[in-house]
């Protein structure tokens, strides 16, 4: 008997509906066709112990499974489930009617049990843009594949439960959430607050501006500082997110598997890889292309701490992903393309020793030391960071002081203010949307300044020795201060601060 079930394949970050035909007749032996890989050539094993386990089996006839379309590399475990069903149902020992009106995906333990996929996200949207009535998977992506409305999703822990249900018509239970209304509930409530941080007014005030303007920053100070907290914190101040952006971040976390049992992000993601990292685990890639820890950001926050011991062709091919805000790998056959729209954030310690020029630091670096440390960082990745800033660790006194700071709600509202005017500001262009991203051009236009502010960047830009490349970094994040304020012009004060945050531009940094 010749039966048809259906699976998905992932490709970036999109499915493509897989049918799978099983045709069981006389005779003897199992072909799997269709340029499955390994794992899914393993299937069998798992399947054959599944069914056993469950009093049923792989019969002993000429079982033939053809899966297409068939140029479609088809990957992993995840279609174990489908696959059993398909063999249940053309050996004649379930009947199955309606095993077409669904799509069937899941790995199989070898006691029937499932266990998760991978994409569960990207599946259930093309499912529901194909008509399928129904996805039937494991129970731990149900609530992933339930924030696509018009679909009906069942989680389920076992492949018993999909057996009764085709062959004996039991019910399955339907996962149903409110994706928006639990997506609203939850945006209010960041997982980590800047209330938390106690003093530090003025690194708030710059991360701050860094989240207004879309800069990328730096943070440069000793072991317990206190900049990863503060890193941590900046996707609570970034705009809330839309449910578009969320719709496109979960997605990606759904491809890599790495939602545990959660429906729609609410939260702009932090991810913060340690300096081991690989290339292909920081951009993507692999021979299944996967995304890498920059499009696991997208919309959200890169931390790279202690960047100058990152390797310096991971840093490289960051590069060009930072300027597109998406990443494209190409193979052979196929090019796939990963959003990738992050803001930066790096820490560093001012020395090798984590100390710099504190004759009370338990040791000191050497010039040598310095420069070798610093040389590192310099160049390209340094020049798409607009702001440094250095975090001096709070005094005990002022740690245990009870006081609550502001809270990220109520920073974020400020941000969100002067976002909208940037949003007005760039509505006619399709590549900038905040100052961050300002061309040439545009810095010339929207960063006019009178003479008195341009006298001011001229004897600070001699006085302290300032590169050019940090003047244009100036005018953008003066430009940001100003919007905050909600003013048209740039004014000498607003000049005055955006000029504090060039820190590694002074002597005795970078020089
Ligand atoms: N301003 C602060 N307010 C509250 N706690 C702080 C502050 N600064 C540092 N801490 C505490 O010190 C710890 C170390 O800070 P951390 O962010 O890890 O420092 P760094 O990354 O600079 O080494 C934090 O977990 C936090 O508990
Ligand atoms: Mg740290």
């Amino acid at each position: 008997m010749l039966k048809k079930v259906f699976g998905s394949a992932i490709f970036g970050v999109e499915a493509t509906t897989v049918t799978v035909e099983v045709n069981v007749d006389n005779g003897i032996g199992y072909h799997l066709v269709g340029l499955p890989d390994n794992a899914i050539k393993e299937s069998n094993f798992r399947i054959a112990a599944a069914l056993q386990n469950n009093g049923y089996k792989i019969p002993g006839k000429k079982i033939i499974i053809n899966m297409s379309p068939a140029d479609l590399r088809k990957e992993g475990s995840a279609y174990d489930l489908t696959l059993a069903v398909g063999i249940l149902a053309a050996s004649g020992q379930i009947t199955a009617d309606y095993l077409e009106d669904y799509l069937i995906m899941g790995e199989l333990s070898l006691d029937g049990t499932l266990q998760p996929i991978k994409g569960a996200l990207p599946i259930a949207v093309k499912a529901r843009q194909e008509g399928f009535k129904g996805f039937i998977l494991p129970k731990q992506n149900a609530k992933e594949a339930a924030i696509v409305n018009d679909l009906k999703v069942f989680g389920v822990e076992s492949i018993k439960e999909v057996i009764d249900f085709f062959d004996k018509g039991i019910a399955l239970e339907q996962t149903i959430i409110n994706t928006r209304e639990e997506f609203y509930k939850n945006l209010n409530f960041p997982e980590h607050d800047f209330a938390d941080v106690k003093g530090q007014e003025g690194i708030k005030r710059c991360m701050e501006i860094a989240a207004a303007g879309g800069h990328n920053i730096i943070l440069i100070g000793p072991p317990g500082a206190g900049k990863t907290m503060l890193a941590k914190r900046l996707p609570s101040i970034l705009p809330p997110m839309t449910l578009n952006e969320a719709l496109e971040t979960t997605k990606i976390h759904s491809v890599v598997g790495r939602l545990k049992d959660t429906g729609l992000m609410s939260q702009r993601p932090f991810r913060s890889p340690h300096h081991t990292i690989s290339n292909v685990a920081l951009v993507g890639g692999g021979s299944y292309p996967q995304p890498g820890e920059i499009s696991l950001s997208h919309n959200g926050v890169l931390f790279l701490d202690e960047l100058p011991e990152f390797k310096r062709e991971v840093l490289e091919v960051m590069r060009q992903p930072l300027e597109d805000r998406e990443v494209t790998i190409s193979r052979a056959k196929f090019t796939v393309t990963y959003p990738s729209s992050f803001m930066l954030v790096a820490s560093m310690n001012p020395s090798p020793s984590g100390y710099f020029n504190d004759p009370s630091a338990p040791k000191t670096s050497s010039p040598a030391e310095m420069q070798r440390y610093l040389g590192k960082i310099s160049g390209p990745l340094l020049d798409r960071i607009d702001i440094h800033i250095e975090v001096t660790p709070v005094p005990f006194e002022k740690l245990s002081e009870e006081r609550k700071g502001e809270t990220s709600v109520e920073i974020r509202k400020r941000v969100t203010a002067a976002r909208e005017i940037q949003t007005q500001r760039f509505a006619y262009s399709d590549t900038v949307h905040y100052n961050a991203q300002m061309n040439t051009k545009q810095i010339r236009k929207y960063c006019v300044l009178d003479e008195a502010s341009k006298q001011l960047l001229k004897a600070a830009m001699e006085r302290l020795n300032l590169s050019a490349r940090a003047y244009d970094r100036i005018l953008k994040v003066a430009r940001t201060i100003a919007d905050l304020e909600g003013a048209e012009d740039i004014n000498g004060a607003h000049i005055s601060e955006a000029i504090q945050y060039r820190s590694l531009d002074r002597e005795g940094w970078l020089g």
